[in-house]
């Protein structure tokens, strides 16, 4: 029997539709070591599981020649499909297609998947490539990136947003990933910029590279706009993948339980040997971490941008946890404007999406000096403040060595609802180092002591003695207890099975004014 030409004429169409540009533009997409939208939708998603929608659309501009450049389903890929068999909504920008630029028919096709993941409670994930506005369609295109910044800020805490950048990514077309909850960008690809080297030329007479200017490297280490930066458009892929593992599907949801196989009793004796017995001594907080967590694995956020603290998901017991740590191997742990901001977002997301927060804490306080006092340390510092006081999920605190002055307070201490406070042994809780605080409450001693060295020496160790532990926090029951380190594995995922039922809220407001 022949085939019936109606059936024959859709597949023609839908297969058309596939090719995008055109067999040339794929080609050069390629040779610039570029995937196309549908190879890319193919890396991320499970097997054979992307369904898509609005195959059929087209622009309806005839401006400047665009009636002889339309392309069926326009310069985008939309619909949705799974990751390890959980739903995600899909947009996968196609430069093959007059640049991926965005005008009316692009804008409507993203606004359809975000409303679509909305309802049903599932991430939306983006995958940008794109010219930005396509200029022949003028205010429409405009209006199609306003139409997508208001969705993503009404998604905002309700479904996770997840940006990947896989090419250029300029102008206000950066807004949307920028309200997105993470940036992911491809090495020596992608980049990301507001106005571009030329209009930098112009304006400022600096002579600047597309890389230098806003690659991976300079958003992932210096601006802090890059999350995960990786090396190829494969790898970034996974990395999405990977961190989709980590979160619940909405903000109505907890995050997945998984079983690690990780004994839950592990006992980690290295632990008892890993804090130096100089005060002043660094090291590393990741390697707690690792020892820690499930299998070791750290799933880390911003892990080249701000690194004095660290943040990042993991496993305990194969429940998810947020785990912020100051990280005594930078700058002594202190935190600053960049490290301050890279907390609190982290903590605001973990909160917003039901994720336990785990605070290792070892940190000097908040750095002194003109540049972060006029650079709005008071303002930076606020935001992480503000961040643990709201949230209301699980917060779990270990003080492992300093807690110091304010960040004492800041880190999920107890009096601002930290739920189970702990700490080390070597644990020092007090309002400031030995050295600050003896030169200031014993200075006219020290002034008219016979060998002030040797008495402020006397004094520091008093001083130590006395408020350098975490006895006198445990007798006001601002720790719950002091544990030995080896056994912390166990008494987290105690904890976090205790609090897993825990139901905590905020005052109805409209929304709060966390100092930005
Ligand atoms: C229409 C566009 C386009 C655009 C690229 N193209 N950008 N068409 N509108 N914005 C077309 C090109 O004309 C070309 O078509 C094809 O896409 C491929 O572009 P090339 O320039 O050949 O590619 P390449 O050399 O790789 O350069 C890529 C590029 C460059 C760096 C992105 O195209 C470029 O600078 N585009 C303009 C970027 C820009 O300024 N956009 C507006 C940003 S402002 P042909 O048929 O010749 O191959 C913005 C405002 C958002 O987005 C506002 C939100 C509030």
């Amino acid at each position: 029997m022949s085939e019936n030409p109606k059936i024959q004429k859709l597949r023609e169409t839908k297969m058309k539709s596939r090719q995008g540009g055109g067999a040339e533009r794929i080609e050069a997409q390629h040779q610039r070591g570029k995937l196309t939208a549908r190879e890319r939708i193919d890396l991320l998603l499970d097997k054979g599981s992307f369904r898509e929608i609005d195959a059929f659309k087209t622009h309806r501009s005839t401006e400047f020649g665009l009636d002889s450049q339309r392309f069926l389903g326009d310069s985008v890929v939309t619909g949705w499909g799974t990751i390890e068999g959980r739903l995600v909504y899909v947009f996968s920008q196609d430069f093959t297609v007059i640049g991926g630029s965005l005008g009316e028919a692009h804008a409507q096709k993203i606004c359809k998947v975000m409303d679509m993941a909305l309802k049903n409670g599932a991430p939306i994930i983006g995958l940008n490539d794109s010219g930005g506005a396509r200029i022949q369609e003028g205010v429409d295109s405009l209006g199609g990136y306003a139409d997508i910044f208001l969705r993503n800020t009404l998604a905002s805490g309700v479904i996770p947003q997840i940006s990947v950048i896989m090419g250029p990514c300029a102008g206000g077309a950066v807004y949307s990933p920028a309200l997105t909850d993470f940036i992911f960008m491809v090495r020596n690809s992608s980049y990301m910029f507001v106005t571009g080297p030329d209009v930098v030329k112009a304006v400022t007479h600096e002579t600047v590279s597309f890389e230098d200017l806003g690659g991976a490297s300079v958003h992932a280490e210096k601006s802090g706009v890059c999350h995960v930066a990786a090396d190829s458009e494969a790898d970034t892929l996974y990395l999405v993948r990977k961190l989709l593992s980590y979160l619940p599907q909405n903000n109505m949801e907890d995050p997945p339980f998984v079983s690690t196989g990780d004994d839950p009793l592990r006992m980690e004796e290295a632990l008892d040997r890993i804090i130096p017995d100089d005060p002043s001594k660094p090291y590393d907080i990741k390697d707690v971490i690792h020892l820690l967590v499930d299998d070791g694995q750290f799933f880390e956020i911003h892990e080249n941008f701000a690194t004095n603290i660290v943040v990042g998901f993991a496993r305990l017991g194969g429940h998810s946890v947020g785990i912020v740590a100051n990280q005594p191997a930078v700058l002594a742990g202190v935190l600053d404007i960049d490290s301050s901001e890279k907390g609190a977002r982290f903590v605001r997301f973990c909160d917003a999406f039901n994720i336990p927060i785990l605070t290792l804490e070892d940190t000097p306080g908040f750095l002194p000096g003109t540049g972060q006092e006029h650079g709005g340390i008071i303002r930076s510092g606020a935001k992480l403040l503000y961040a643990y006081c709201e949230a209301t999920v699980p917060k779990i605190t270990v003080v492992t060595r300093k807690a110091y002055g304010g960040a004492y307070c800041v880190m999920s201490s107890k009096h601002i609802r930290g739920d189970i406070n702990l700490a080390w042994p070597t644990a020092e809780i007090a309002v400031m180092g030995p050295d600050g605080a003896v030169n200031i409450i014993f200075r006219k001693e020290l002034e008219k002591a016979e060998d002030p060295a040797q008495r402020k020496a006397e004094l520091v160790a008093e001083y130590r003695e006395k408020f350098a532990n975490p006895y006198i926090a445990a007798e006001r029951g601002y720790l719950d207890d002091i544990i030995e380190p080896r056994e912390t594995r166990q008494r987290l995922i105690n904890a976090l099975e205790m609090l897993s039922n825990k139901r905590d809220s905020n005052p109805a407001k409209k929304h709060g004014n966390i100092p930005l």
